[in-house]
Order: C-alpha cells, then structure tokens, then sequence
C-alpha cells in the first residue's frame, strides 16, 4: 500500500504558510494541521491559569498539560479549522497581542514541546497531511515526501499581518507587528529545543511577490513532477 503523503511546511512567523496550506488541504481534500495554533493555545492556558512555565517543574508542565485537549472544528461558513482549547472555541484569543508574545518563551520549553510533537504525529494522516510549523520537516516527519520551507520579506511579512490583525479589529501598530516578528523569528531560530531550521531536503518557496493563486500553482506543478498527485 501506498504511504500516505505528508507534506510539511516550516518558516519564519507570518510568511504566509497557514494560507497556502489551507488552499492545498481544500484543493487536494488532505487534512491540515496548523501547529503554531496548539502551542497558542498551549500558552493562552498556561496565561489564564496565572501559571508561570519559567519556574514550573519538569512534572508540573506535563501534569498542566493533561489538563489541556486541543481541538481543530471545521467553521463552514469560514471554510477553515479554528482552534478550540477543552472545548472553547480560542481561534481568535489565541491571535491576539498577549498570547503572540507569550508563545515564543512557552514553546521553548521542552516538556512542551515533546508534548506538542507526539500529538501532531499521532494525526490522523490516511487521507494525506498537510502540517505547517517550525520544526515539521526536521523533526515531527523527517521523512515527509514534500518539504517546503517559506521565506519572505521582512517588512512585507509584518505588513501583511498588520493587514490581517486589522481586519480581525485588533489594536495594535505595524511597529509592534514588527518587533512581535522580529523576536519571534529570533527565538524560533536560536532556541535549544529544535530550532526552525531549513530541512536539508526541503524546497525554498519565497513568496515576497507572489499572490495566493500563484503560490498554490507553483505547489500543485511540485507535487506533480514529484509524482505525488
Ligand atoms: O505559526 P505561528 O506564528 O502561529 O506560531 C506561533 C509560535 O509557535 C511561533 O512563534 C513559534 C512556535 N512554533 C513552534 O515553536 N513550533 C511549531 N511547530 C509551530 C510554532
């Protein structure tokens, strides 16, 4: 039998890489796990029960985390998953200043993240995976048959998530977008505990100057000179 086909796609914070794996879950009917959201979610719990994870033991981490069912429900009439946290639907909190701030230092912590690893892979990938994080193609499917890594321009990152923020009606200015980036990027990549680093396999796509059609058709043309579909 056929191995199911995982696709995974790692990059820095707001590179767009939760958009072009929605588009290729719904194009190609594969399930999409969006795994910056359960650490969010991780770290919205962890802020609501007034829990300090920088003093917190070993033990006292994954006792909290038994405590915690992260949940992906499909919305219809938005066409897409959103995060539910043991049964709240958090998809918006977990967007939001606090928590963006909070995540970088909780998915630093290693209990947390063995945690966070086994679960996602432990998805249900039958019908094909699509997973987009940090450390999807290094370290949760070493062994995914497409890796995609996605790069950006800075200021073209911090613009479109200023966009997206203000859509969404939250306060907040393009320089705090930026600095909320800027040190995302730089604890994603110099934490101990696997580091957003490029798979040696894995293919670059930046899309500083591509829209979302043309992003989805550079995929779909990858994936069929591969012979994936
Ligand atoms: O993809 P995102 O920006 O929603 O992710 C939020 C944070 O979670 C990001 O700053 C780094 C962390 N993260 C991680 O460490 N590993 C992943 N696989 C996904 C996200």
């Amino acid at each position: 039998m056929n191995e199911p086909i995982i696709i995974a796609i790692d990059g820095y914070s707001s590179c767009g890489k939760s958009t072009i794996a929605k588009a290729l879950a719904n194009r190609l009917n594969f399930a999409y796990v969006d795994t910056g959201a359960m650490y969010r979610a991780v770290s919205l719990y962890f802020l609501r029960e007034k829990l300090n994870w920088e003093i917190l033991s070993v033990k006292e981490i994954e006792n909290t985390l038994d405590q915690i069912a992260i949940t992906f429900v499909y919305n219809e009439s938005k066409n897409s998953s959103e995060t539910y946290l043991n049964g709240e639907n958090v998809e918006d909190e977990i967007r939001g200043k606090k928590v963006s701030q909070a995540v970088s230092e909780v998915s630093q912590i290693k209990a947390i993240r063995s945690r966070m690893v086994g679960l996602q892979q432990s998805v249900d990938n039958r019908s094909g995976l699509i997973m987009d994080g940090r450390d999807i193609g290094t370290k949760v499917f070493p062994k995914a048959q497409l890796k995609l890594f996605m790069d950006a321009d800075p200021k073209i990152r911090a613009q479109r998530r200023f966009n997206e923020l203000k859509a969404t009606g939250k306060e907040i200015t393009l320089e705090e977008v930026e600095e909320n980036l800027e040190s995302r990027d730089y604890n994603d990549t110099n934490r101990k505990e696997n580091p957003l680093r490029q798979a040696e396999d894995a293919i670059v796509l930046d899309n500083s100057n591509l829209d979302q059609e043309e992003q989805l058709i550079w995929v779909l043309k990858l994936l069929k000179e591969k012979g994936l579909i």
